[in-house]
């Protein structure tokens, strides 16, 4: 009779070598941080996304789950979550992660999730097939942050991880030896490339599980959130510039989104940066 060794993520204190946590992501694609959000902030955190996540409704596909509240727009409901993607731990991994494919990083995507009992498993997936098939997987696309607002436990929905996976054929399945649950207590942050397999856990608890995605990509790829939308200049305005420039308010190479505004014939200004909107004197 063989035995089979049980996949594991590796998991690091806050305080730890960033070097190291990069070298864990390359290498199996995901991590956790612990304890990263003070008590403090996580309650914040909860007071803001709350009222949003108790009036909407569940999702209408399995994808999203039948179970399962998402809010998004982050940047512009919840001043705590514009923390959390700003943070410079998060920031800097994204940075080392996706830095060899982009001169910019960008946010990518913002949802607050909570998974209520009775949901069932999430399928598997890769968050890059949002682009569809079109990239070559030599390029990481993405670097994804789920951050525990509860404790993650197995029995109440914590994200399936297949580590190792962000190098296989798209077409192998993996076995249930491979498929390791991201349990971490509140406060807590999974860490993930977007060419990993993951997917929500089935909900068998009593109570739910709610958590905040906050996802980066390369600054030359499309977001999956349109923050220009979620995020207008109206309510940029108020962000701190770094925030700003990370959802987008700025380009994502020398010519990349650059902007002119609808302005009469002469007024101009003509193909500047975006962060002329704001008198940005760093962009
Ligand atoms: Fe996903």
């Amino acid at each position: 009779m063989t035995t089979q060794t049980a996949a594991a993520l590796e998991h690091f204190e806050p305080n730890a070598d960033s070097d190291a946590m990069l070298e864990a992501l390359r290498r199996d694609a995901a991590i956790v941080i612990e304890r990263l959000v003070p008590p403090g902030e996580l309650d914040a955190l909860r007071a803001e996304l709350d009222p949003h996540l108790d009036a909407t409704p569940y999702g209408e596909i399995d994808f999203h789950g039948n179970h399962t509240r998402r809010v998004g727009a982050l940047i512009a409901r919840s001043p705590e979550c514009g923390r959390l993607a700003a943070h410079p731990l998060l920031v800097g991994l994204a940075e080392g992660f996706l830095g060899p494919f982009c001169d910019e990083i960008q946010l990518h995507f913002t949802q607050a999730v909570r998974i209520d009992p009775g949901e069932s498993a999430q399928m598997l997936h890769r968050d890059r097939g949002v682009w569809g098939g079109y990239l070559t997987r030599k390029i990481e696309t993405q670097l994804s942050t789920i951050w525990a607002l509860d404790d993650f436990t197995a029995a109440n929905g914590a994200t399936r991880v297949v580590p190792g996976s962000h190098t296989w054929h798209r077409d192998r399945t993996p076995e249930p030896h491979e498929i390791v649950p991201a349990e971490m207590p509140a406060g807590s942050v999974l860490v993930y490339s977007g060419s990993v397999l993951h997917g929500g856990g089935a909900n068998t608890a009593d109570h739910n599980r709610r958590a905040v995605l906050l996802h980066y990509t390369l600054g030359w790829l499309r977001q999956e959130e349109n923050q220009y939308l979620s995020c207008p200049p109206e309510v940029a305005r108020s962000l701190d510039p770094e925030l700003r420039r990370l959802i987008g308010y700025q380009r994502g190479g020398i010519l990349l989104g650059f902007y002119s505004p609808p302005t009469a014939p002469g007024e101009g200004p003509e193909l500047v940066d975006p962060g002329v909107l704001f008198d940005d004197t760093t962009s």
